[in-house]
């Protein structure tokens, strides 16, 4: 078994993080305290220890909750919390964004993306979470992709929930998503030392 390196609680879930993964920050209680309600069947991409997927389908037994995450590690581990919380309404897959379910639509879509522009990488050595973390020159390959593809995987009403940082350019996002035809609201905003968080509601009229 792979070693956790943390354990935490979270909406009576008990969630082990594994050495390698993306240890659960406030962007990913932002994305989960305001997606564990949502009915229907739910898609998470990037989901690294379930938090968010886990969240919502021990709340919602009725639910079918797809978690996909590039990081093989990332799988083995919301595979193992939901073994552990007796969660038998998500299953967990290795994917890079949609590439593993091309054909399928989801009622609700989440992400947290890697969001950090490459300048910000220290130097050295690199860590095992760096592609929880870095996404390209500006911080945007993965949002911008993410974008570009959401309208293929939404059901008609169907909604998205987006993590976003003032590292990615929150304007910029919001631009694009109405470009794309999408109306969007900020469900909420946290504001720390060095960055301002915001999830984002994306929907199409
Ligand atoms: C910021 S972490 C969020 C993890 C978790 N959802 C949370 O909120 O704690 C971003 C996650 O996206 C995953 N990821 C990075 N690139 C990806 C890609 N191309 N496709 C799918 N997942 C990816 C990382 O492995 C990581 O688990």
């Amino acid at each position: 078994m792979e070693s956790s390196v943390s354990q935490f609680n979270f909406l009576g879930l008990k969630l082990d993080v594994f050495r390698g993964v993306y240890a659960p920050q406030e962007d990913s209680i932002l994305l989960a305290k305001h997606t564990h309600s949502i009915c229907g069947n739910i898609l998470e991409l990037g989901t690294g220890c379930g938090i968010s997927a886990l969240s919502n389908a021990s709340r919602n037994p009725k639910n079918y909750v797809l978690g996909l995450d590039i990081n093989p590690k990332a799988v083995k581990n919301a595979e193992y919390n939901a073994s552990h919380n007796k969660i038998r309404n998500a299953r967990f897959i290795q994917s890079d964004l949609f590439s593993v379910v091309p054909t399928l639509r989801f009622d609700a879509i989440l992400f947290n993306p890697p969001y950090l522009p490459e300048s910000h990488r220290p130097q050295g050595k690199p860590s095992p979470v760096d592609a929880a973390l870095y996404s390209g020159r500006d911080g945007r390959l993965h949002t911008d992709s993410f974008l570009h593809h959401l309208d293929d995987y939404l059901l008609p009403g169907g909604k998205a929930f987006l993590v976003q940082s003032t590292h990615t350019d929150i304007p910029r996002t919001l631009e694009l998503s109405h470009s794309l035809g999408f109306s969007s609201e900020i469900v909420e905003e946290q504001s720390f030392f060095f960055e301002k968080i915001a999830l984002l509601k994306l929907f199409k009229e």
